[in-house]
């Protein structure tokens, strides 16, 4: 048990309050960016007089000592400490004496976990981003390998109208793009370092914090020392992005997992992202999908969590907030893990083209295009409908579709039906005419891939000019 408060105290604090308190078994996820600014800060106290630059050479050099060991694995962090920030700190006070204990002047664990927190959290904005824009490329190559790959398009889970492969995996291009315009948005937010607020009223050092923002890669310090260092928003924005991707990733998965299924077997998954089960030899089952699909749950807890944590929370600093670290971490590495293992799973599956293209033929997913012929030939669109309507009633008695009806059949119903028909609702036909901004013919959709590989190819990620 050691503490870095223990002047003002005359007992012990008892073992259980110690360990309730501790922070130190999962705040040290954040020991890189705790060393990271406090060299950051110990270089602005040397630049600004504050310590000597004699002083202010053996904490950086401590400091980064510290860091190298911990990396090489030569230096444990050691648990019996309070926290990450009481581990750092004792230790270089170990190290290097005296001068180790000037590196919290003008500073406290307020603004130092606001910073560590924000630090750690950037990171994660970034590297999430670059996961997604992963994920997108793979989209984006399946897309262009499935132009014809026909399918059925489905609302209600019930076959509507016939759509292809590279449209219903463009569908989802455009929301994992949304996703990382959602990054992008929050990290140019939460840009802007808290470090210097001290523990809630700013200090009387004469720090200079816009130089420590610098340092740090931040566009520039927070401008109201209470609420830096009791802001959470930029947490909770970023884990609501990626509750939105979550969810995302789990619509995604659920539609694989029914593709898999017996009874459509659209898809075939790699053996490699797939499992067996104990008693069934012949199962082969999508784990993966299902488990990303599950822990869209997890994400969303995180998030519910800080929400509530911090509805209640007087302004400045409270303890409530060393609840903002577990679940955020869980969070954070949980969607990383999930995009990507989902982008290998989708690199590596193969599409059924044949299973896929007879499902698009058969429920009548050509019956708006029978009805549109109609109206091309004369008919009000309304009276078409119920003409078609007919039609596919007389079919589903006679077990059999539109287009294997022969003309005799079809003018029956209609005399506007001629031999032209069959061409009008193919399947192929069906799709390709659908040539609409955003829809599936394939003229339509090479144009859609083409500004979408422009998005991925001109700098549209974090950090970069053309937002
Ligand atoms: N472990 C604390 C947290 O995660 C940071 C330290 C601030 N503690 C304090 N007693 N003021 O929020």
């Amino acid at each position: 048990m050691a503490q870095l408060w223990g002047g003002r105290f005359t007992k012990a604090t008892d073992q259980k309050v110690f360990d309730f308190n501790a922070s130190i078994g999962f705040d040290k996820n954040l020991f890189t960016q705790d060393v990271e600014g406090s060299i950051a800060h110990a270089v602005m106290l040397g630049k600004q007089g504050i310590i000597t630059a004699e002083e202010k050479d053996a904490i950086v050099k401590g400091l980064a000592g510290i860091r190298e060991d911990v990396e090489k694995g030569t230096l444990l962090i050691d648990e019996t400490q309070e926290d990450i920030h009481s581990f750092v700190e004792a230790t270089l006070i170990d190290r290097i004496g005296d001068a180790g204990k000037k590196l919290h002047t003008g500073r406290s664990r307020n603004d130092q976990v606001a910073l560590d927190m924000r630090l750690y959290t950037r990171a994660q904005v970034l590297k999430t981003d670059e996961l997604v824009k992963g994920l997108l490329e793979e989209i984006l190559h399946i897309m262009e390998e499935n132009l014809d790959t026909y399918m059925p398009g489905f609302t209600h889970l019930q076959k509507a109208q016939p759509t292809t492969v590279a449209h219903h995996f463009g569908a989802y291009f455009e929301m994992f793009k949304r996703d990382r315009q959602r990054l992008t948005d929050i990290y140019y937010r939460m840009n802007y370092c808290p470090l210097g607020a001290g523990a809630l009223a700013g200090t009387t050092y004469p720090l200079d914090r816009n130089y420590t923002a610098s340092l740090l890669g931040f566009e520039g310090p927070t401008l109201n020392s209470m609420d830096s260092v009791s802001d959470r928003d930029y947490l909770i924005e970023f884990l609501s992005a990626l509750s939105i991707i979550m969810m995302h990733l789990s619509r995604f998965s659920e539609e694989i997992i029914i593709w898999n299924s017996n009874e459509y077997r659209f898809i075939e998954l790699d053996d490699a992202f797939s499992t067996g089960s104990s008693i069934m030899p012949q199962k082969k089952n999508p784990d993966i999908a299902e488990l990303v699909r599950g822990k869209t749950g997890r994400v969303y807890g995180a998030l519910m969590a800080l929400l509530t944590t911090m509805k209640g929370i007087p302004l400045a600093y409270n303890k409530d907030m060393q609840e903002d670290k577990e679940l955020s971490f869980d969070a954070m590495k949980t969607a990383a893990d999930c995009l990507e293992l989902f982008t290998g799973m989708i690199a590596t599956m193969k599409f059924r083209k044949d299973v896929m293209a007879k499902s698009a033929m058969n429920g009548f997913t050509n019956a708006t295009d029978a009805a549109d012929y109609l109206v091309n030939k004369g008919v009000p669109f309304r009276d078409a409908h119920g003409i078609i309507g007919r039609l596919v009633l007389y079919c589903i008695d006679k077990d059999t579709s539109i287009d294997a009806l022969s003309i005799e059949e079809l003018k029956e119903v209609s005399d506007k039906f001629e031999p032209d028909i069959y061409d009008a609702v193919s399947l192929k036909t069906c799709v390709e005419k659908r040539l609409t901004l955003g829809a599936p013919g394939s003229e339509m959709m090479k144009e859609v891939i083409r500004i979408n590989k422009e998005y991925l190819s001109g700098n549209t990620g974090i950090g970069t000019t053309n937002q």
